[in-house]
C-alpha cells in the first residue's frame, strides 16, 4: 500500500521562506519537513510513498535524497493539478495499488494511521477522512458525519460514521461542529474514475462532495496535528517537536531532554542555553550570547558573543553579529544579521537577506531573499 503526499502547494502564506525552496524541503528543527510524514507514514508500516510535486520538485528530491529505507517516487505535475488531478496522474503511471494513503503534505502529525485503515476496513468504505478536533475550524475542511458532533464544543457519541455533508472553508455562519477534515485520507482505487485527466481538480470541493452517500466515511483521531502553513504555526511545531508534545525521531532523541546539542556544534562556556533548544552540527555561539527559551540554531550558523535568540528559528549557515537581538522569528538560510541589529517579533527573512548594523526591524516583517534591510 502507498501514502501518497501531496507536495506541490505555492506554500504562499510561508513567503517568504517558500520562495527559494518549497515547504516540503523546508527544515523543521532538524530535518526537511517532508521527512517527519515519511517518517509517520513508516511508523505505520507504509515504506512505499509516492511524492506528488510541480513547483520545486528538485529540491523535494534532493531533501529526500538520504533517507534510508522507504521507496519513493515522484509525479511531477507540469502545471498545478490541485489536490485530486495528482492522484490520477499516479495511477495512469501505475503507481497506486486499489487501496492507498493520501496526506496533504503540510502536516506534522502523530494521528493513527492504523486506526484508520482499520476503521475503512471495518465498515468496507470507498473513503475515510481522519477528522481531528480544533479550537478554530475556520480555515479548515468541515465535515458532518453520522454520530459525530452535532454542535460546536459537544462530543461525538462514536470515533466514526458516514459523512454527511463535506463542506471545504465554509462561511462562518455554517460552522457548527469543531471536526475537520485532517488531510489524511484512505481510499479506494474507484475513486480514481471522479477524477478527470489533465486538468485542476480538487477532492475536497469536486471529490468528496460527490462521494456523500457512497462509501464515504470519516474517522476522529485524536493525537498531534498541525498544518504547518504559516510562520507562527512554523514556530509552535518547531517547539511542539524539541518539547516533545509530538511523537518524533528527534523528540525520541532528545528524550524529555528539550535540549541538544549537535556533535561537531561549538558551544562556547560563557554562552548561555535555556532549554527548549537545539544547536545543530557545525554551529557556532559565542561567549555571552543567550539561547533561547526556545531556539533553533541551524547547521554552519554563528552566533557571536553577546547576540541574542529567543522563541526563534536560525537556519543554516546565518550570522547573527555580536549584541544583536533575534525575537520570535525565522530566519532562512544565509541570514546575514549586523552587531546589534534588533528583529523584532513576528519576523520572517527570506534566504540570503542582510540586515545591517545596528538596523531594527519592525515586528512582522517579511523581507525578501537577498534583500538588505539598514
Ligand atoms: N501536488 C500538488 N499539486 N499538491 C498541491 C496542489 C497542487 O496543485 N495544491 C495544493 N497542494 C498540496 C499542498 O502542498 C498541501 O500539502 C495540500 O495540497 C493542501 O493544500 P493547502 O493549500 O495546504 O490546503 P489548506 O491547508 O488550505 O486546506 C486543506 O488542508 C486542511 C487541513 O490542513 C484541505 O484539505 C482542508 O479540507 C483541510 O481541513
Ligand atoms: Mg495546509
Amino acid at each position: 500500500m502507498q501514502a501518497l503526499i501531496l507536495a506541490g502547494g505555492e506554500g504562499t502564506r510561508l513567503r517568504p521562506l517558500t520562495l527559494t525552496r518549497p515547504k516540503p524541503a523546508m527544515t523543521l528543527v532538524d530535518r526537511p519537513f517532508v521527512a517527519y510524514m515519511v517518517d509517520w507514514v513508516g511508523r505505520h508500516g507504509i515504506t512505499d510513498v509516492v511524492i506528488a510535486c510541480g513547483f520545486g520538485s528538485d529540491a523535494v528530491r534532493a531533501a529526500l535524497e538520504d533517507r534510508p529505507t522507504p521507496t519513493i517516487a515522484y509525479v511531477e505535475e507540469p502545471e498545478p493539478l490541485g489536490t485530486a488531478g495528482p492522484l490520477r496522474l499516479a495511477a495512469d503511471r501505475g503507481l497506486l495499488d486499489d487501496r492507498f494513503l493520501v496526506l496533504n503534505g503540510d502536516l506534522l502529525a502523530d494521528l493513527d494511521l492504523s486506526a484508520l485503515l482499520r476503521a475503512h476496513e471495518d465498515h468496507g468504505a470507498t473513503a475515510t477522512l481522519a477528522l481531528h478536533e480544533v479550537a478554530d475550524p475556520r480555515s479548515y475542511g468541515l465535515v458532518r458525519r453520522a454520530s459525530g458532533p452535532t454542535a460546536l464544543g459537544e462530543r461525538p457519541s462514536g470515533p466514526g460514521g458516514e459523512v454527511l455533508e463535506f463542506l471545504e472553508k465554509p462561511a462562518p455562519e455554517k460552522i457548527d461542529t469543531d471536526e475537520v477534515n485532517a488531510g489524511a485520507y484512505v481510499l479506494e482505487s474507484a475513486v480514481i474514475d471522479l477524477i478527470p485527466r489533465g486538468r485542476m481538480f480538487s477532492i475536497e470541493r469536486e471529490v468528496f462532495p460527490r462521494l456523500v452517500g457512497r462509501g464515504l466515511y470519516g474517522h476522529r483521531l485524536d493525537g498531534y496535528w498541525m498544518d504547518v502553513g504559516t510562520p507562527e504555526r512554523y514556530l509552535e511545531a518547531s517547539w511542539d517537536v524539541l518539547e516533545g508534545r509530538v511523537r518524533t525521531e528527534i523528540g525520541d532523541r532528545l528524550e524529555g531532554a528539550r535540549f541538544g546539542v549537535a556533535e561537531g556544534a561549538d558551544v562556547e562556556s560563557g554562552a548561555s542555553v535555556e532549554a527548549p533548544a537545539l544547536v545543530e552540527a557545525g554551529a557556532h555561539v559565542g561567549a555571552g550570547a543567550i539561547l533561547g527559551p526556545r531556539a533553533v540554531i541551524g547547521p554552519g550558523s554563528v552566533v557571536e558573543r553577546g547576540a541574542r535568540v529567543a522563541s526563534s528559528v536560525v537556519l543554516a549557515d546565518c550570522r547573527i553579529g555580536a549584541d544583536a537581538e533575534v525575537e520570535e522569528s525565522i530566519l532562512a538560510p544565509a541570514v546575514v544579521v549586523g552587531e546589534r541589529a534588533r528583529i523584532q517579533a513576528g519576523s520572517v527573512i527570506g534566504e540570503g537577506a542582510r540586515i545591517e548594523p545596528g538596523a531594527e526591524i519592525e515586528a512582522g516583517a517579511r523581507l525578501e531573499p537577498g534583500g538588505v534591510a539598514a
